[in-house]
């Protein structure tokens, strides 16, 4: 990383943002270049652990190993285990979800055990899921290392895949940490701070126009790497964390957190998960949302338009949603977790910051699939 941006980076002072959930209450600290700081707070109870097992994405441990144990060890955090899982998406499955577990018995950990998921939202995402089902529940720190995990790495939510689809198999487990440190995003590649940025701006319309229009300003305006992450990443997860807050296990308001996933799910799946990045659906995902919204009246088409110009002009990948014919984003999204028996929901817009959930008719997402192609194609020929 370039000096300038080094220092840019640097200039903002440790965050901290308190989650308050009764017995499952934790805190989320976010700085750039600070881990060892912020594993201060931790030294004296993770020493009261029996086993801490450090369990990182394959190439994250391959790239930060060694920053991460010289931070261990300022804190006289020595005796650990590492179990390494392959990078990314295909960490989440019942494969490996097993080959931990049996890790861990065979390692004789009991339930004074402190797993580290150390890497992005999958890593956190499977080792959350083995935190949550390892002799009935052990606690877990999370420690991400991409933009996304600012979203995945708060709220407890974890999983991992089934064939049949996404994130099928999970549960509520919350952390007892999050240390996030944006140093790590230093080897990030530009396809992942696309990705991570879908969910950032997710958070952006869930809450305020201002912030929403600021945010897009700033990334037109700045290389990825040099967008003040930890200032905007402290906005995006206090705006998830006050919905957490108020709705843990998504009976209600959480659902609003899957705006723009219930159309991304079905495009992952549609085209495989090596084909297309969460975050990049994500994004996609939120451009069809924001169509039916359009259609439904509350949102100008305008604004959609305006949209779909700003996310093709920054890479995403809309040639893909023709990839996927109708009929099987219609049976992928039937099958989907947020599906009810009255229907597939989807998170619309009434205005920026107002979400609301709606059951949407097969007739009319037909429809906005085929002005969604329209539009795009128009984008990409302006
Ligand atoms: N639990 C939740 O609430 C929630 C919310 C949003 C997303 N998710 C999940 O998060 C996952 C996506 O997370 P993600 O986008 O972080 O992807 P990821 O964890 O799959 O990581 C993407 C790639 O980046 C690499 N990587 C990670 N950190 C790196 C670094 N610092 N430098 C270089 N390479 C690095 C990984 O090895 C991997 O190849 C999906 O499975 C999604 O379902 C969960």
């Amino acid at each position: 990383m370039c000096r300038v941006n080094e220092i840019l980076q640097r200039s903002f002072k440790m965050q901290k943002i308190h989650v308050s959930l009764q017995s499952s209450s934790y805190d989320i600290l976010l700085a750039h270049n600070e881990l060892a700081e912020m594993l201060k707070g931790y030294r004296e109870s993770w020493r009261q652990y029996d086993q801490i097992v450090v369990i990182p994405d394959e190439h994250v441990w391959q790239l930060h190993e060694h920053y991460f144990r010289e931070a261990m060890t300022m804190n006289g955090l020595e005796n650990y285990l590492v179990k390494p899982i392959p990078a990314g998406e295909s960490s989440k499955s019942i494969d490996v979800w097993e080959e931990v577990q049996t890790f861990l018995l065979q390692q004789n950990c009991n339930r004074n055990t402190l797993l580290v998921a150390f890497g992005g939202g999958a890593c956190g995402d499977v080792v959350g899921f083995i935190a949550a089902t390892f002799l009935r529940g052990v606690d877990y720190c999370q420690m991400p290392t991409t933009v996304l995990a600012h979203d995945s790495s708060v709220g407890g939510k974890t999983a991992i895949n089934h064939s049949l689809g996404k994130n099928l198999l999970g549960a509520f487990h919350q952390p007892i940490a999050v240390l996030y440190d944006s140093s790590f995003f230093d080897t990030l590649s530009e396809k992942e701070f696309r990705s991570g940025f879908a969910e950032l701006w997710k958070h952006a319309w869930l809450s305020d126009a201002n912030w929403l229009q600021e945010l897009e300003i700033s990334v037109l305006q700045n290389s990825w790497r040099s967008i003040p992450w930890v200032a905007e990443l402290t906005k995006g997860i206090q705006v998830k964390v006050s919905i957490v807050e108020r709705d843990v296990f998504e009976r209600h308001e959480r659902k609003y957190l899957n705006f723009g996933h219930t159309f991304s799910h079905a495009l992952e799946k549609g085209i495989g998960y090596s084909e297309i990045s969460h975050g990049e659906a994500v994004a996609i995902g939120i451009l069809f949302d924001l169509l039916i919204s359009a259609e439904k009246g509350f949102i100008p088409h305008q604004l959609v338009k305006e949209k779909i110009t700003f996310i093709h002009s920054l890479g995403y990948p809309l040639n893909k949603v023709s990839s996927v014919p109708f009929e099987n984003y219609y049976e992928l999204m039937v099958r989907d977790k947020k599906a009810t028996k009255t229907g597939i929901q989807f998170v619309l817009l009434h205005t920026i910051g107002n979400p609301v959930v709606e059951t949407i008719e097969k007739k009319l997402l037909l429809h906005a699939y085929h002005l969604f192609q329209q539009l795009i194609e128009e984008v990409a020929n302006d």
